[in-house]
């Protein structure tokens, strides 16, 4: 690990969160009023997974596993999630302690799980961390039963490659758009690396894992799910998210 800022920039994304001021930035952010993730990011995901009845579902970085929970009480048939921070992990056993959802304390690089038995595969802005998306896809679809579908959000290809600061921007510069790789951001307060990949990437990387993509959306604000028309302007900016669902042929 190379140290830059206050904590060590790490070889995989969920050492950030094992930090326990990362950590509970990272909470205080996800939980505040008009926040990215329930304005932006849920409804879209929740449009794309469709009614989650008797399906097997396997999330991956699930967090605290809070969506978990609320899958269960819209009866899926199953929920586990995968978790490569420990701290996370813990949070996610007590979310779903007393309910059937299960957590995997592991990094999705290294979970494996080639039973084809999941109805639906989902990950949640976590896949923006992995290097290796391919070698991921593949153990993804060996866990689709046919005709299974993967959901995810990532950060947008167009926030990833911009190499400003972070905080409440005023402009961004998309720069050096095709040259993929890790790039580091400041992000709640520390160095954070995340993997900048083309929109053309996942799309293509997608289709060579097998998988026939469905949608493609971005994160367009809906003004009803703002309580601040300042927040609703500034989202109507710049894309934030980027979602895909695909299913194994
Ligand atoms: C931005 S948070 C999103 C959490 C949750 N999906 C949600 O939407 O609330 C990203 C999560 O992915 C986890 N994560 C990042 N890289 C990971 C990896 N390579 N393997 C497993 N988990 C990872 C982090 O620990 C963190 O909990």
């Amino acid at each position: 690990m190379d140290r830059t800022g206050g904590i060590p920039i790490s070889e995989r994304g969920h050492d950030y969160y094992d930090d326990e001021h990362f950590l509970q930035a990272y909470m205080s952010r996800r939980n505040s009023v008009d926040n990215a993730n329930d304005t932006l990011e849920k409804p879209v995901m929740l449009e794309l997974i469709g009614d989650p009845e008797g399906l097997r579902i396997l999330d991956l970085g699930c967090g605290d596993a809070r969506f978990g929970t609320e899958l269960l009480e819209r009866n899926c048939a199953s929920y586990a999630g995968v978790e490569g921070s420990a701290a996370m992990s813990e949070l996610a056993r007590r979310t779903l302690a007393g309910t059937a959802g299960d957590v995997i304390h592991s990094s999705m690089e290294d979970w494996s799980d080639p039973q084809a038995s999941y109805d639906l595969v989902l990950s949640r802005l976590a896949l923006h961390y992995v290097d290796d998306l391919e070698a991921v896809l593949e153990r993804i679809v060996q866990s689709l039963k046919p005709g299974g579908r993967l959901v995810f959000s990532v950060e947008h290809p167009v926030i990833t490659s911009t190499l400003q600061p972070s905080g409440t921007r005023t402009d961004w510069t998309v720069d050096r758009y095709f040259d993929e790789g890790f790039r580091e951001q400041q992000w709640l307060g520390t160095t954070v690396r995340k993997f900048h990949r083309t929109v053309e990437h996942y799309f293509s990387a997608l289709q060579a894992a097998g998988l026939a993509v469905g949608s493609l959306r971005e994160s367009n604000p809906v003004r009803e799910r703002f309580h601040s028309a300042d927040t609703y302007e500034r989202r109507r900016r710049i894309p934030l998210f980027l979602f895909f669902s695909a299913s194994r042929r």
